[in-house]
């Protein structure tokens, strides 16, 4: 009886049973030097085209790799086993010739991928390429581009240490981060932790980011993301929609949610920024930012519809991208500027439907030890407790 049991329970299990495709089993070295890449791509294309979900296994170990593609579409759900594992750029930019990122996943269905550390050992190529005083760091592809994907988990992923790195999401429907930790020193220019764009259903949820550019950053076309128990900082420039506006053709954002955050000693908190003088009219609407802790945040809250910085603004005119039913509620801490909250809208076309409910900023600071608040061009809907009684009013 047990045995007709177990016979009948193995059929049911069989057919979904994943296959192992192990990396070491198609070359890997493991030794931190020799380019285990290749042995990734044949595992990942083995595995790629089972016709039943599969695995491709990156056991514990360090691992030199150099610019990857993983590519899709699949046959079948794959899932990325890498716990414990360090995958190192080489040092040598010149080898990221051949394509603009590190690693790039592209194309795939019903992706999982778990742990692994990405290191981009970005510090040397930063040197090389004298990109902090130059500001211009586009020749320096550590990278790890996330484009075209659907379905897909990555849990308990990990970068460190990269020059220009970020995670980059384009085109994705349907994507979940769960437990990201990104490290990059504050000297690291638009290291943007976590790119989104043009996605939509993207969940991020507790993820740890110390990046030298925005904690997180979602721009144009991105729709239903949801972001949620992330810790931001230090360093980093907090949690940012936009910038929008700069180009042609961009696409509405809709439906951002920020919740349950922590941001400490970054330059902003939460914030949205738009250019001056944008091409197209634009839309963002349905933007929330709920239960954040703020410690010694240059600027908790920021909205900006003139962000224009290093001057590289075409022109002045005001932006045209529409920003409305925008809330703030229940976010409190340490301002380390007196000017805590900023709402700088567009004289163009005002914000419409800005809430802001329980909102409370300590200051404490050369001018004083009172925070301040300032609004353009809104009139924003105000309840719960305030540290303002009207915008640039402090409470009595
Ligand atoms: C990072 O990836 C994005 C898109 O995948 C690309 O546009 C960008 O140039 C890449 N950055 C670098 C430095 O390679
Ligand atoms: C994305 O998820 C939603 C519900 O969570 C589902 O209705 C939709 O079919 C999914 N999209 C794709 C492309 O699988
Ligand atoms: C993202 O989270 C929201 C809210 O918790 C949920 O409704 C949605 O289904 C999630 N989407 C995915 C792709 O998991
Ligand atoms: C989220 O909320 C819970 C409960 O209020 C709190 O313990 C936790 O620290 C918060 N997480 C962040 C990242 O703020
Ligand atoms: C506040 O943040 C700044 C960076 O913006 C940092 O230099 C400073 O040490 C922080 N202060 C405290 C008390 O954490
Ligand atoms: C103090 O006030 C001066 C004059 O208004 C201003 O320029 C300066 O930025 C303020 N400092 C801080 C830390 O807010
Ligand atoms: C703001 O927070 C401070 C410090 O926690 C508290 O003393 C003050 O009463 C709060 N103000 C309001 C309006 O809630």
């Amino acid at each position: 009886m047990e045995v007709m049991l177990l016979i009948i329970f193995m059929a049911m299990v069989a057919p979904n049973h994943a296959t192992d495709y192990d990396i070491m089993k198609f070359g890997a070295k493991a030794d931190g030097k020799s380019d285990d890449s290749v042995a990734i791509s044949n595992a990942w294309q083995e595995a790629c085209k089972s016709t039943s979900p599969s695995k491709v296994i990156i056991p514990k170990g360090n691992y030199m790799v150099g610019p990857t593609k993983i590519q899709g579409p699949c046959q079948a759900p794959v899932t990325i086993q890498a716990t414990g594992a360090q995958l190192v750029a080489p040092e040598d930019p010149q080898l990221f010739k051949s394509q603009n990122s590190w690693f790039q996943f592209q194309t795939i269905n019903a992706l999982t991928m778990i742990g692994g550390s990405f290191d981009g050992k970005g510090e040397l190529a930063w040197k090389q390429n004298d990109c902090a005083k130059t500001g211009k760091c586009g020749s320096i592809p550590i990278n790890l581009s996330l484009n075209k994907l659907t379905n897909t988990l990555l849990q308990d992923v990990q970068s460190i240490d990269s020059k220009q790195f970020h995670m980059n999401i384009l085109g994705c429907l349907n994507l979940t981060l769960v437990g990201t930790k990104i490290s990059a020193p504050d000297h690291s220019l638009n290291t943007d932790g976590i790119h989104i764009g043009r996605s939509s259903g993207v969940n991020i949820s507790m993820a740890d980011i110390k990046t030298g550019d925005d904690c997180v950053s979602i721009g144009d076309g991105s729709q239903q993301v949801n972001i949620e128990k992330v810790t931001c900082g230090p360093p980093g420039h907090g949690i940012s929609i936009g910038s929008l506006g700069r180009y042609q053709n961009e696409e509405p954002v809709v439906g951002i949610t920020v919740r349950n955050c922590t941001i400490t000693s970054t330059m902003n908190g939460v914030r949205v920024k738009t250019w001056p003088g944008n091409p197209k009219p634009g839309v963002a609407r349905t933007l929330h930012f709920e239960d954040i802790n703020i410690n010694n945040v240059s600027t908790p809250i920021l909205i900006d519809q003139e962000y224009c910085p290093y001057n590289h603004c075409t022109s002045k005119n005001p932006s045209t991208v529409k920003l409305s039913d925008i809330s703030f509620k229940n976010i409190r801490g340490t301002s380390a500027s007196q000017l805590a909250v900023q709402l700088k809208c567009s004289k163009g076309i005002p914000c419409e439907n800005v809430e802001l409910s329980d909102i409370n900023f300590t200051y404490q600071g050369v001018n004083g030890s009172e925070a301040l608040s300032e609004c353009k061009n809104v009139q924003p809907k105000l309840s719960g407790q305030l540290f303002f009684q009207s915008c640039g009013e402090p409470a009595a």
